[in-house]
């Protein structure tokens, strides 16, 4: 093995630039050439690349986004994609190409294997979180501090206007940041989509929650963390709806895209590191066709199908103190 490759894709997460750092390190300490794709696969169709130092690397551990940007590519995923990307890489004579993204940048591995024989790795890299086989993926632990960063702060002036906030978090269609980030907050309630896959709650349950929550504590601000994509017509619908109900002045707040900026948290860039070491390790012991992961501390390699083949579930515990065991309303004996 004398050159691998490695690129972003999907959507970025922080961590991103401290995994490709890892790469770039471990494949010199390795005496490999190392090679960034730019722009995810589109990167690899257009063959926009740039060899990668060690000096590229320097001071990027503390960096958001992705030194070698990152897009969704649709031309890849056809079969002429595929072929393309191959060619290109046995032009460059890759060995070894490490992915660093989520489950459309999976599929994406696989669908390029098809076509080209070299190694295929995988990091996870988002910050949904959403990925099986590892307990958590790269970006998720900022992503989370970002959203409470943001949740305390409108906790203060909705305890002082005694208002109802909704605060609509991402995760795509998993609830992992939401379900942590209502934790971490003291959240007074949470729509996750993992708790509606039968049924969205009544309109009129939400609003008997408010409601017996005031009547408990007295007027006071209420925090709803809501997951993206669950309610229709979105949290800005659902506010203005229980603010009808409820008589009380509701507010939205869309936290959107800046859940996935920011300086990558300690725990995201010691996860970045360890997976992106081990991934050069692991292309040089021939290992391909796996993403790198890591449950309980220890580092994992994990077939592609076998991350997404079914959904993540969250913590069960941790989903139970804060649906039940947390919730006043639901305790008010
Ligand atoms: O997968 C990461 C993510 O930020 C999701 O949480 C969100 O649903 C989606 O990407 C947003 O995608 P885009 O940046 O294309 O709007």
């Amino acid at each position: 093995m004398k050159r691998i490759a490695v690129l972003t894709s999907g959507g970025d997460a922080p961590g991103m630039n401290a995994a490709i750092r890892a790469i770039v390190l471990a494949g010199h300490y390795f005496g490999l050439e190392v090679i960034g794709y730019r722009h995810g696969f589109n990167g690899l169709l257009e063959q926009e690349y740039q060899i990668l130092q060690t000096s590229d690397v320097n001071n990027i551990i503390q960096r958001g986004g992705t030194i070698l940007k990152s897009a969704r590519c649709k031309p890849f995923k056809t079969d002429q994609g595929g072929q393309q990307a191959a060619a290109n890489l046995q032009a460059l004579e890759i060995d070894a190409l490490i992915i660093i993204g989520g489950d459309g940048s999976f599929h994406g591995a696989v669908h390029l294997s098809r076509f080209w024989s070299g190694a295929i790795l995988g990091l996870p890299g988002t910050i949904d979180n959403d990925i099986n086989g590892t307990d958590a993926t790269i970006g998720y632990y900022t992503a989370i501090d970002t959203a409470l960063e943001s949740i305390d702060k409108v906790r203060d002036t909705a305890d002082a206007f005694e208002r109802i906030f909704l605060i609509e978090v991402m995760g795509r269609h998993a609830g992992f940041i939401g379900l942590s980030a209502a934790v971490c907050s003291g959240a007074e309630q949470v729509l996750l989509p993992e708790l509606c896959t039968e049924q969205l709650p009544e309109l009129t349950e939400l609003v008997a929650h408010i409601q017996t929550a005031q009547q408990i504590r007295g007027k006071c601000s209420y925090i709803m963390v809501v997951s993206e994509n669950i309610w229709p017509g979105g949290s800005a619908d659902l506010a203005q709806q229980l603010a009808e109900k409820t008589g009380i002045d509701c507010r939205p707040v869309i936290l959107g895209h800046v859940q996935r900026g920011g300086s990558p948290v300690s725990l995201d860039r010691i996860l970045a590191s360890k997976l992106g070491a081990y991934a050069v390790e692991a292309a040089i012991g021939g290992k391909t066709g796996i993403m790198i992961g890591e449950q309980n501390q220890q580092v994992v390699e994990v077939p592609f199908s076998q991350t997404w083949d079914k959904a993540k579930s969250l913590d069960p515990y941790l989903l139970h103190i804060q649906t039940e065991m947390f919730d006043l309303v639901k305790n008010s004996h």
